[in-house]
């Protein structure tokens, strides 16, 4: 996957982009990161790429004229054009069928907005604007980096065998189970026997019971819509039924 970034300061990206996983999926040649800077699409001499707002008002505006010269330029030299994302508090909310959704593209450009926000014409450019949660941050970097994140980890070959997305929270629309290493007792706090036993059907029965229960407890929301067997509702039934007698 091709994954493009336009910034006013595009070295932030340097740090999150150069570790761990994502560092390994350019290694391994799954991923392809670029974050190009804005101020190159300017033409005077302070480089300028925002305004005052039309009307009046507080803090500064994005231009959209650096914007539009960057895309026309860029996507011009793309095979073809890519998938455009905006970060802004505004956007469509980003959550596990978005991540999934966006992994399926070939080649991702997101465009990150500052300051008071980015001028609405600039938005014509955007196939999905998208906001991470409803709260304001100072930079869509930031945001752009949570998504790419996501996204990342979901492309074939990025986890690789020793962390698989399977086991993780909302793989399978539940949250994840709860996970110990040693020591088998800390301070009196003793794993759970069952992860001692090496009985691998047990072991799995029991997380998935312990993945149903702290769906249930942390976040009753998502089971509306999880894939629940029988058995998995006939048991979140009998927490609803020993909630009601503690009642
Ligand atoms: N830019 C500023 N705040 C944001 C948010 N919550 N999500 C996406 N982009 C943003």
């Amino acid at each position: 996957m091709k994954i493009e970034a336009l910034s006013v300061f595009p070295h932030c990206y340097d740090s999150i982009m150069n570790e761990s996983i994502m560092r390994r999926a350019q290694d391994k040649g799954i991923l392809d990161f670029k974050a190009h800077d804005l101020r190159d699409w300017t033409h005077d001499k302070h480089r300028t790429t925002d305004d005052e707002p039309y009307g009046g008002g507080q803090g500064l505006v994005m231009k959209c004229d650096p914007i539009f010269e960057a895309t026309d330029e860029l996507f011009a030299q793309a095979e073809q054009k890519p998938y455009v994302i905006f970060l802004s508090p505004t956007g469509q909310r980003f959550d596990e069928a978005m991540t999934l959704e966006l992994a399926e593209k070939d080649h991702l450009f997101f465009i990150c907005g500052h300051y008071e926000g980015i001028d609405e014409r600039a938005y014509t450019l955007a196939d999905k604007v998208v906001s991470i949660g409803d709260y304001v941050l100072t930079s869509g970097e930031l945001a752009s980096m949570v998504v790419i994140d996501a996204v990342v980890r979901r492309l074939d070959g990025v986890l690789g065998d020793e962390g698989s997305a399977v086991d993780e929270s909302f793989y399978d629309g539940l949250l994840e189970y709860p996970q110990y290493t040693r020591p088998a007792n800390f301070r009196g706090m003793e794993v759970p026997e069952v992860l001692l036993s090496g009985h691998h059907a047990k072991i799995e029965q029991w997380r998935h019971l312990q993945s149903l229960e702290r769906t249930y407890r942390l976040r009753p929301d998502l089971l509306v819509d999880a894939p629940l067997s029988k058995d998995d509702k006939a048991f979140i039934d009998s927490l609803r039924a020993a909630a009601e007698e503690q009642r």
